[in-house]
């Protein structure tokens, strides 16, 4: 497929499976809003997208526990271009322990403010600059935790508690946001593996015995954005080894 035109913002993309995504979007030609905790890490995944396929990036501090730091962001965003085309609500915090006693209150406090509040309110601040594109997608990487009754990972109760807000919030956007033609695609993905962003060709090669790789799971969110605008892939759930 090809994004030359289309307009991407990620977040949480410093690093990990965001990076791979921007890397992987920049070399199909997205123009590229990238936001990280880190104003440093953001420009230098921006600039690794540029120098790699010469694809339009550009990175932006934004930590999504802060609704002041995701409204400058949307604002920044929406002083450089007049519509968006790809949300992806990528940025969340881990929360490792299985009791509740395993994570100090502030902690909590952060991965619950970032991962439900922050998700909830990118996608409000970024919703008039969705609602200008001819065909907006908003795309959570949420988790198979946030699956019914899926009590396999060993994460904390607060990233249990945040992953099922973003998927609360998902199912209804997806509903509401439908009549303006706006599609709201989730991933519940178990732990993958944070592969060479730039192996895709290596994709084929995969078996099923290995884990879910980052790269795979960018190939998912690659194959939901291409569909015609009339086929709205609600979410993405895969069975684990
Ligand atoms: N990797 C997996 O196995 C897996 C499985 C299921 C679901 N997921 C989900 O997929 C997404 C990406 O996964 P990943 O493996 O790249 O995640 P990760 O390694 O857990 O890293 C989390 C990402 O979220 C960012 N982040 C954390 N708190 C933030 C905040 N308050 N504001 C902005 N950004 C924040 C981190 O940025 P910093 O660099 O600033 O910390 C980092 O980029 C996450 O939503 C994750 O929950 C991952």
């Amino acid at each position: 497929m090809e994004l030359a035109g289309w307009t991407m913002v990620i977040t949480g993309a410093g690093r990990g499976f965001g990076r791979t995504l921007a890397l992987r979007a920049g070399r199909l030609g997205a123009r590229l809003y990238l936001s990280a905790r880190s104003a440093d890490a953001a420009r230098s995944v921006a600039a690794e997208v540029v120098a790699d396929s010469g694809a339009s990036a550009e990175g932006f501090a934004c930590d999504l526990a802060d609704a002041a730091a995701v409204r400058a962001f949307a604002g920044a965003v929406a002083a450089r271009t007049g519509q968006v085309d790809v949300l992806v609500n990528n940025g969340a915090r881990y929360l490792d322990g299985a009791d509740l006693w395993d994570a100090e209150d502030e902690a909590i406090a952060d991965a619950l403010a970032g991962g439900a509040t922050g998700t909830v309110l990118t996608v409000k601040h970024f919703l008039p600059l969705l609602r200008a594109s001819a065909g907006a997608d908003v795309v959570n990487l949420i988790s198979s935790v946030a699956e019914p009754r899926n009590h396999r990972s060993l994460s904390h109760p607060a990233f249990y508690a945040a992953k099922g807000a973003q998927a609360g919030l998902a199912d209804i956007l997806s509903a509401r946001l439908r009549p303006e033609g706006i599609r709201v695609v989730s991933l519940y993905p178990p732990d993958f593996t944070d592969s060479d962003p730039l192996a895709a060709e290596e994709s084929a090669k995969r078996t099923a015995d290995q884990p879910l790789s980052g790269a795979s799971v960018a190939d998912c969110v690659l194959f939901a954005i291409a569909q015609p605008r009339d086929c709205f892939i609600r979410s993405f759930h895969f069975e684990q080894l």
